[in-house]
């Protein structure tokens, strides 16, 4: 089953003109896959979905002993270091209740005073692991957040603290490997050639899903059947290098801003996922499309206007999912009071649709060219379709603009600052 569907850009650019991408879109995606363009040195994650198999019995051991002994797992992570397991979890667990194990919570993603101390607090008394996640080992946030939890983890266990600490780093580089290499932490490998943001299909993030019960080895899987499709199907007929070509033409044509929607509001964390995948790997040399993400249809009763009326320089793609989780009939009611029986015996997901089917032509006659990702189904195994599908549209979309897909040089500027304002030595 074809991923793209982009018969309501067909007002907006022609067959023909998506055909005479062709040559262009290919020597982008040879740059990536034959590592000739710049930052080649970091496309290891491009095969690491064939790889990544071994990690597996490792994790899931790690995994277990989490779950024996923990009802909180703290993952400490920013960035890429903390947005795709995120994004994972909030896609995978039920949207009420506990997921199956501990409950995975967050820091050092944020400098907030008010979580941390919250966090401390909603600790006290409860059994917990921290997985501290960070490539480099050297930045700030985690590095301030796994002092404060690493103590706390000290004060409750004493010796037995070690046990519960598990480290994900570049083995061999960097403060966290000397810290985790000193006190015996166990430890997780990031490979060298895989960059933060490309790194969810590793023990980055699959430590934290294993906890939470979610099937790993189906997310590879997925992701595996993703990359064949990549790597082998003609342009045509090859989802990944179609979106790429057309975020290309929408950009020729003035359309600056990427909209990613979805009519599910477990897929909010992808979309901050998303945002930072193109984000980081695109704005650059004053050149990128500017990602953004809405949930539909609760953000038509916010950012509707503005997509339906507002400056013409926008482009939507909307991920559907072609089955529901659950879904619910709505009732007839006696006396219409709401005047709703017209909906009665329809689904709710039904309903949903509809609204996905009027916004698209609505925002069509707006100028706003629309493109549709089609997943069967909120599953582990599409997840890694869907991750591995977007990493491989944007490092061809990056060559395709002429940047640099695998650096992020402007992220250090707001560091220079703070480092000259906190003193650093
Ligand atoms: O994509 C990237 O490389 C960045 O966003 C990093 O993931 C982020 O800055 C965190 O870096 P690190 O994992 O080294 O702590």
């Amino acid at each position: 089953m074809r991923i793209i569907d982009y018969q309501h850009a067909l007002k907006f650019i022609t067959e023909k003109e998506i055909a005479a991408m062709e040559g262009e879109t290919l020597s982008a995606k040879s740059k990536l896959v034959n590592r000739t363009g710049p930052g080649s040195d970091f496309t290891g994650w491009v095969d690491y979905p064939l790889a990544g198999e071994e990690n597996i019995k490792k994790i899931t051991a790690a995994a277990r002993r989490i779950r024996e002994n923990s009802e909180v797992l703290l993952v400490i992570g920013i960035g890429g270091s903390y947005l795709g397991a995120k994004a994972g979890l909030e896609l995978l667990n039920p949207y009420f209740g506990k997921q199956g194990g501990p409950e995975i919570l967050f820091a050092g993603h944020t400098l907030s005073s008010s979580y941390t101390r919250e966090l401390i607090d909603y600790l006290q008394g409860k059994n917990f692991s921290v997985n501290v996640i960070s490539k480099s080992g050297t930045t700030t946030e985690p590095a301030i957040a796994f002092r404060i939890f690493k103590k706390l983890l000290e004060e409750k266990y004493g010796e037995e603290a070690r046990e519960r600490i598990y480290v994900t780093t570049t083995i061999g580089k960097g403060a966290l490997y000397g810290i985790a290499v000193e006190n015996g932490y166990e430890m997780f490998g990031i490979s060298e050639d895989i960059g933060g943001r490309y790194s969810v299909l590793t023990p980055v993030g699959l430590l934290p899903f294993a906890v939470a019960g979610i099937d790993v080895g189906a997310i590879l899987e997925g992701a595996a059947s993703a990359r064949e499709d990549a790597l082998t199907k003609p342009y045509l007929e090859n989802d990944a290098l179609l979106y790429a070509a057309l975020r290309n033409l929408f950009y020729r044509r003035g359309k600056t801003v990427e909209l990613l929607a979805s009519y599910e509001p477990k897929l909010r964390y992808f979309g901050e996922w998303y945002k930072q995948l193109f984000g980081e790997s695109e704005g650059k040399d004053g050149k990128g499309l500017f990602p953004a993400s809405v949930l539909y249809t609760t953000d038509l009763h916010s950012l509707g206007q503005y997509v339906q009326d507002g400056e013409r320089i926008l482009f939507e793609t909307v991920i559907n999912f072609e089955k529901p989780e659950k879904d619910m009939v709505l009732i007839r009611e006696e006396e219409d009071f709401d005047g709703l029986n017209y909906l009665a015996g329809k689904s709710l997901d039904y309903v949903n649709r509809q609204a996905l089917k009027g916004t698209v032509l609505a925002h069509v006659d707006g100028d706003v060219p629309n493109l549709l990702l089609n997943f069967p189904e909120i599953s582990a195994r599409q997840f890694g379709r869907m991750v591995y599908f977007f990493m491989f549209a944007c490092g061809v979309s990056g060559y395709l603009l002429g940047v640099n897909p695998f650096n992020q040089e402007g992220v250090e500027a707001y560091k220079r600052n703070m480092f000259t304002l906190l003193g650093k030595p």
